[in-house]
């Protein structure tokens, strides 16, 4: 089970570094829109807003009359509010909060993989939405950060996305593609700050020890070097759904 207290401490905490370090998340709010067909709306319902990335990127190529936003850090308010100043705020965890309007899009940046259940969070969202409206997400894929699963063994329960989707039978697939994207740094404590920095830190409470914290800088620069840099790899998965009933 996620610890969701420990979510939104640890992203609280990395707000005011996130912007600067969130590349990958920031790649991923820039493509998911595209992969949107319509750009009009009349209501937005923006899930896991954090500090605004990708309502950003919404401000600037949507237009809409409502914009809804929600995530579980109540900080994340004040940055949204700053981008659309009209905006309502959602505070709360997606998988718990009741929602009682209904909306023409939900979308999402690297937010969904921080639920316990993918396929109920589908089906709460799919249910926010007026008929032809759209679900627009990005979420992690099984590949992602494969480095740190492999040694330390730990990850996010990584969901197989097809899987979930051919079970829908309210909506049809406008969208679904994914893509695996390298980053290199320095080392590998480099990539354990970067991971602090954006708050995705938030899997799990470890503390290194010396040794163990010796162990594992000796493994990858063994096995996850190339160029004299180490790497971390992303799996980013677009997914963009249209409700037919
Ligand atoms: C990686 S950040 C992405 C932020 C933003 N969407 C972006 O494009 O940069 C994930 C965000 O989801 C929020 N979050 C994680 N789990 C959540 C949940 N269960 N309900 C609502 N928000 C959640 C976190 O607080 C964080 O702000």
């Amino acid at each position: 089970m996620i610890d969701k207290n420990l979510i939104a401490s640890r992203f609280l905490k990395s707000f005011s570094t996130y912007d600067d370090n969130a590349f990958i998340q920031n790649i991923m709010a820039s493509n998911l829109i595209k992969f949107i067909p319509i750009k009009v709306f009349n209501s937005i319902f923006e899930v896991g807003c954090g500090t605004g990335i990708l309502t950003k990127y919404i401000k600037t190529f949507f237009s809409y009359k409502n914009y809804t936003a929600n995530d579980i850090v109540e900080n994340s308010q004040k940055y949204v509010q700053k981008i659309i100043k009209n905006s309502d705020f959602i505070c709360g965890d997606i998988e718990q909060v009741k929602i009682n309007k209904k909306f023409d899009i939900i979308i999402s940046n690297a937010c969904l993989q921080w639920c316990n259940n993918l396929d109920s969070i589908i089906l709460k969202l799919l249910n926010l939405l007026n008929i032809n409206g759209f679900l627009a997400f990005s979420i992690f894929g099984q590949s992602n950060c494969y480095e740190i699963k492999k040694l330390l063994n730990i990850s996010l329960n990584y969901t197989n996305i097809k899987e979930i989707l051919n079970n829908l039978d309210n909506c049809k697939i406008v969208y679904i593609g994914e893509e695996i994207k390298k980053f290199f740094f320095d080392s590998p404590i480099d990539i354990i700050k970067h991971f602090k920095l954006t708050g995705v830190n938030s899997i799990t409470n470890i503390k290194f020890t010396k040794n163990k914290l010796k162990v594992f800088e000796k493994n990858y620069k063994k096995f996850f070097v190339e160029k004299n840099k180490c790497y971390i790899t992303y799996n980013p998965v677009y997914v963009v759904l249209k409700k037919n009933k």
